[in-house]
């Protein structure tokens, strides 16, 4: 196992190879953005036009929202999906487990920025395993004097080989909510990207798979009760500076979520974990 410290245009970031796979997480968000194991293609999706920037968080891998998902509904002029994914964090820890993966430890605390939009005492610790398979969990403690509201996602940015021929299976029957028109809807049968999507589904069953040509991926989510898929589609896709023009084909974020109607309580000395375990499976 090796793990380094490197830089990339002023961001610090950990490099982290084992005998599984190999991985990059910057301290700044504590922003997973590459996890490739051994003999597959690389899982996450990170733009060719991601901007390395101290402040601005990375398009692609797994940005955390936190302590809120989308716009914050109080004030929709503070940052969309909260602070988390553009503060620097601490590297707590890594450790060698038994079977060869590698498990990271960061940590965020309360600060002077963050108190100035969240007036809280917390810590959000995440929990990364690099092993044959991916296990990203985020925890959230009150040291607060009062209880708090959460909504927060692992917005992760999947790659795949092309969004007309993917398949997201485990949603069907499933309600979402479509923030593109504000209604509820019903998923009739397995998911087929060929528009915008940018959904909060509530499903029944904690795992989502992607059905790729090369390999499925199988997510399963824990502690939460949605599942946001967002594509931006053409038109956006070339709105954003930080996604090519095609940059829409080759991603999907399925992203392990307490939002829109699941709203976590945490109460002082209380705490909340969401996971994500991701798993694949190649086909040839
Ligand atoms: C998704 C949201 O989770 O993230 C979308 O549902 C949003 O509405 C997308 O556009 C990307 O957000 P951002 O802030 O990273 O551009």
């Amino acid at each position: 196992m090796s793990i380094e410290k490197r830089w990339e245009n002023g961001l610090e970031y950990i490099v982290i190879e084992n005998a599984f796979a190999e991985a990059k997480i910057a301290l700044q968000g504590a922003h997973l953005f590459y996890y490739q194991k051994k003999g597959e293609s690389p899982l996450l999706w990170l733009g060719d036009k991601a901007q390395f920037e101290p402040g601005k968080a990375i398009r692609g891998g797994v940005p955390i929202c936190f302590p809120w998902f989308g716009k914050n509904r109080a004030d929709v002029t503070l940052l969309q999906h909260g602070f988390a994914r553009n503060q620097l964090w601490e590297w707590v820890s890594s450790e060698e487990r038994e079977e060869g993966s590698t498990h990271i430890q960061l940590q965020l605390t309360a600060n002077e920025t963050t108190r100035k939009v969240w007036d809280y005492a917390f810590i959000l610790q995440l929990d990364v395993i690099i092993g044959s398979e991916l296990v990203i969990t985020l925890t959230t403690t009150n040291q607060d004097q009062k209880p708090f509201e959460l909504t927060q996602a692992l917005h992760t940015y999947f790659n795949i080989s092309d969004i007309d021929t993917i398949q997201i299976d485990g949603l069907d029957g499933t309600i979402y909510h479509n923030n593109l028109d504000g209604q509820e809807y019903s998923q009739d049968g397995d998911l087929i990207i060929n528009q915008e999507v940018d959904r909060i589904y509530y499903p029944h069953s904690d795992s989502t798979i992607i059905q790729d040509s090369e390999r499925t991926v199988t997510l399963i989510s824990e502690g939460v009760h949605a599942l946001v898929v967002w594509n931006p589609w053409i038109d956006k896709a070339k709105a954003m500076v930080d996604m090519s023009d095609e940059g829409y084909r080759k991603m999907i974020c399925l992203e392990t979520a307490n939002a829109g109607r699941d709203i976590v309580v945490v109460e002082p000395n209380g705490s909340h974990s969401l996971k994500a375990i991701i798993r694949t499976n190649l086909l040839k």
